[in-house]
């Protein structure tokens, strides 16, 4: 067998990343445990994990806080294959990595912790550090200039790289001037990794088992440690909502830069709300004030008009949507289809340019190609218990102010008069008028405006 010549960074190597999640998140106020509030439609532990399974990790460990089954359970959707192990009592970071001592034992060539209160971490941050891990540095310590360093670890540099880092409550006044900051995150030789951890005591200001200490320890058995810088924005943690709000638009600007760059034209990016999935075509326009949820996905050359609201809807080629539309979860819009303003579509599809252009709500129904659904039609879906489909065939019309009692079917090529209730099925071609027939009644209006006038004068 002959070994590979120039190993690869880090691609064949096992790697165990270790996702602290037993935060108190007391400071969000809030009945959800921190982890799993969201950013961009996606939990912080849900990004955390998938930016670490993006990087390589193989094996991914959640340590939660007792009786969490709530954060294990996200856990477990991002990551089906992630283990988790609880930490009972929170007596400090490298207490709850030693709460994954048994993944630790397992060998992996390299090891990541990451906190998952610490979401706009990238793919290739986490890359970063393990390559540094695969090129021989024993730990690696992620750092970034702080704007305000207060609070912050502080990572003292010597000759050889990084020779500590001191929690800013154990800093002395010297070190406390220092402006390179830890982020927290840290990557460790596996071989190395259970043995530094297991070395780190608590006697320190906060009485806590620092993880921050595993530099000092490694340094200390003739082992190597570096800084890797990461831009501030990418470490920023999250402990109230107002830090919450701040990510948010971190993530937010991320998302919409790389729509922009793929192709799509936002006419007032600020104003574009994307989920972590939105995925947009290229030649895409987007008018300003568009809320996209998750599971949306636009394809090329389509428009979508201002203050439409999506979510886990498929918009086709040169399709076009809004301005206040409301695409709901399982709709479904053909090449070409037109979905106008005040519309709202929900489990329906629409075929190769159909058009509901104005003022109605179509749900659970299948519309074909080229129909023309008009103004203020309503699909009547619902009894009270139970959802019924509607079936709108290609090249059907259906006109103004027409009520679809589901189940009903209107097959290909069919009339419905305006204003229509329409409870029976349509048959092709044909035309189905439900309406009371109107009458005429001559000179009326002539006679009621007299009389209205005499009654006034007596
Ligand atoms: C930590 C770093 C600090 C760094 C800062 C960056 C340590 C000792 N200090 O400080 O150098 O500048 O992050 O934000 O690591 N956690 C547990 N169990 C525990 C304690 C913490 O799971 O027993 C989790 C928390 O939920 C959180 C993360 O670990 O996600 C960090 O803990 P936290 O107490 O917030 O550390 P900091 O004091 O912010
Ligand atoms: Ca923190």
């Amino acid at each position: 067998m002959i070994a590979t010549r120039t190993a690869p960074a880090s691609g064949s190597r096992s790697c165990l990343a270790i996702v602290l999640a037993a935060g108190e998140g007391t400071r969000m106020k809030s009945d959800t445990p921190k982890v799993l509030h969201a950013i961009a439609g996606r939990s912080m532990l849900g990004h955390a994990i998938t930016a670490l399974v993006g990087a390589g990790a193989t094996d991914v460990v959640v340590v939660v806080g007792p009786d969490r089954a709530d954060v294990a359970k996200e856990a477990l959707a991002t990551f089906g294959k992630a283990r988790i192990v609880v930490q009972h009592e929170r007596l400090g970071t490298a207490h709850a990595v030693l709460a994954a001592r048994e993944a630790l034992m397992e060998g992996h060539d390299d090891v990541v912790v990451a906190f998952a209160d610490t979401p706009l971490m990238t793919t290739a941050t986490f890359a970063g550090m393990r390559a540094a891990i695969a090129s021989g540095t024993h730990v690696l310590a992620v750092g970034f200039e702080a704007a305000d360093p207060t609070g912050y670890g502080r990572m003292v540099l010597d000759s050889e790289g990084l020779g500590a880092i001191v929690e800013h409550k154990d800093a002395s006044e010297a070190e406390r001037n220092i402006g390179l900051c830890n982020a927290g995150l840290l990557a460790l030789s596996g071989r190395h990794a259970l043995d530094i951890i297991s070395r780190v005591g608590n006697d320190n200001a906060q009485r806590e088992y620092y993880l921050t200490d595993a530099v000092k320890i490694a340094r200390g058995l003739g082992l190597s440690a570096q800084v890797l810088i990461a831009p501030e924005d990418e470490v920023q943690g999250v402990n109230d909502r107002v830090q919450l709000a701040r990510a948010e638009a971190t993530m937010q600007k991320r998302l919409r830069d790389a729509a922009m760059r793929a192709g799509a034209t936002l006419l007032a990016p600020e104003t574009v709300y994307f989920s972590h999935d939105t995925k947009i075509g290229r030649d895409v326009i987007v008018e300003p004030n568009v809320f996209f949820g998750t599971g949306v996905v636009v394809e090329d050359q389509a428009v979508i008009h201002a203050c439409s609201h999506l979510e886990g809807a498929h918009v086709g080629r040169k399709a076009s949507v809004g301005p206040f539309a409301r695409l709901r979860p399982g709709a479904d819009l053909g090449e070409k289809a037109k979905v106008g303003n005040f519309v709202e579509i929900k489990a329906a599809s629409l075929g190769v340019g159909a058009k509901v252009s104005h003022l109605s709500y179509i749900g659970d129904a299948s519309v074909g190609a080229g129909a023309n659904i008009g103004a203020g039609t309503i699909t009547c879906n619902y009894d009270g218990f139970s959802k019924f489909r509607t079936v709108i065939g290609e090249g059907a019309f259906v006109g103004s102010n027409s009520s679809l009692v589901a189940p009903v079917t209107i097959a290909a090529g069919a009339y419905v008069g305006s204003g229509t209730v329409v409870t029976k099925d349509v048959s092709a071609d044909a035309l189905a008028v439900g309406r009371a027939r109107q009458v005429e009644i001559a000179g009326w209006a002539s006679q009621f405006r007299a009389r209205k006038a005499s009654s006034r004068k007596a």
